[in-house]
């Protein structure tokens, strides 16, 4: 079957070979009583375990219950398999607050991020106090579960602001091919990968002493919707668009190189004394070897909302990294393209998100969240 465990030491949904499609979601907390926000949870977690192996959201379905009752499962998925789907949950730093008595157990590493150069950020579309990730092969079975999530939710949480993506672009697996993203290249060369066990230990994984021991397992997971200026960067010469990234655009190998996985030369310099990957091209700035040897899992989505009424695509990138701190990774990464990167001038930060992805669900008797109540 193609359906992936649901129970495990780790949450699924990040190290999982990245599946086609995404619809992620954002809730807000509208209950005051922290009994029914952990009630929540748990109801949540039954609907993940089962719509994860191909069930339906509760145990009558869509058309098993008394007809005076709305169905607890909506139905558009009856007859599809599991597709790979998998749900993954985050805690954001607003759940931390007085509300629910958590502020104490809130890690050091959920920090809100600070204002990038750039940021054009919309805060109806930011933030938000849990987070659950779908990916699955088939959009059908990703909306269909973040459907039923927000149906069951309905009184506790409310929906703040979602976003559905397709093609992944990264691969976080070498058996994967590496997919491109709406700007034609080659996305998620040198992204940590399933098989990096040495590096997912020290850079993806938080440790029991890291910080708060209810998150030992987990991982911090940093979304932002960065929207591409197309028509701008589709009047860009390919010479410019090559060095903008500092790969090529049919191979995907680094400038001076031949093939897509050779290592990236920064050192080597062309006939006119120039650098042959730029000082400013976004690999040298991301780069570990510019980062004090920070890595992200990088796990993000092309996008295309439609075009937005002056004929232009609203599209772009629905980037996502998980990491072992962010203070650590993903902030000091995001400074230096947000100062130097050039291809800042193609490019707009317009949401941003940052949310604690707790360790795996043991088993049934285990729910999102547990150590927390
Ligand atoms: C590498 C595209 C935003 C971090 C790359 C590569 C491409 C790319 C084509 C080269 C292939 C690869 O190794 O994966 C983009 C686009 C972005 C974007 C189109 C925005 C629309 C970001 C952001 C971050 C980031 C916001 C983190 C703050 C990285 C890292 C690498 C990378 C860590 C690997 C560098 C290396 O080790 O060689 N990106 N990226 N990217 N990007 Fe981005």
């Amino acid at each position: 079957s193609d359906a992936v465990p649901f129970y495990g030491e780790h949450q699924a949904g990040i190290v999982t070979p990245a599946q086609d499609r995404l619809h992620f979601v954002s809730f807000d907390v509208t209950t005051e009583k922290k009994a029914e926000l952990a009630e929540l949870l748990q109801e949540w977690t039954a609907a993940a375990a089962r719509m994860t192996q191909g069930g339906e959201a509760g145990a009558f379905g869509a058309v098993g219950g008394i007809p005076e009752a709305p169905p607890d499962d909506t139905g558009e998925a009856l007859g599809l398999p599991a597709s790979g789907l998998t749900l993954t949950v985050g805690f954001g730093e607003s759940l931390f607050d007085d509300r629910f008595g958590l502020a104490a157990r809130r890690p050091a590493a959920l920090a809100p991020l600070p204002k990038f150069p750039g940021d054009a950020l919309l805060p109806e579309i930011s933030g938000g106090d849990i987070c659950v990730q779908a990916c699955a092969h088939d959009p059908q079975v990703a909306v269909h579960a973040i459907r039923n999530l927000a149906r069951i939710g309905f009184g506790r949480v409310s929906v703040r602001w979602s976003q559905l993506g397709f093609g992944r672009t990264s691969s976080t697996s070498r058996a994967q091919a590496t997919p491109r993203n709406l700007m034609g290249f080659k996305d998620g060369t040198n992204n940590l990968k399933l098989e990096d066990a040495k590096l997912l230990r020290e850079q993806l994984w938080v440790a029991p002493g890291d910080g708060q021991d209810w998150m030992a397992g987990g991982s911090y997971l940093v979304t932002r919707k960065i929207r591409m200026m197309i028509e701008t960067w589709d009047r860009t010469s390919l010479l410019e668009q090559e060095q903008i990234f500092g790969r090529n655009k049919g191979e995907g190998a680094p400038l001076g190189k031949k093939a897509e996985f050779d290592p990236i030369d920064f050192v080597a310099k062309d006939a006119a004394g120039e650098p042959v990957v730029k000082a400013d091209a976004h690999v040298r700035l991301a780069h570990p070897s510019s980062n004090g040897g920070a890595h992200l899992l990088r796990r993000g989505y092309n996008y295309v909302d439609g075009s937005d009424g002056l004929g232009r695509l609203d599209a772009g990138l629905f980037f996502m990294a998980y990491q072992r701190d962010p203070r650590r990774q993903f902030v000091p990464v995001q400074l230096s393209l947000a100062r130097k990167d050039s291809l800042n001038e193609y490019i707009k930060h317009v949401s941003s998100g940052l949310f604690a992805c707790p360790g795996g669900v043991k088993d049934a008797g285990d729910y999102w969240g547990r150590a927390l109540f």
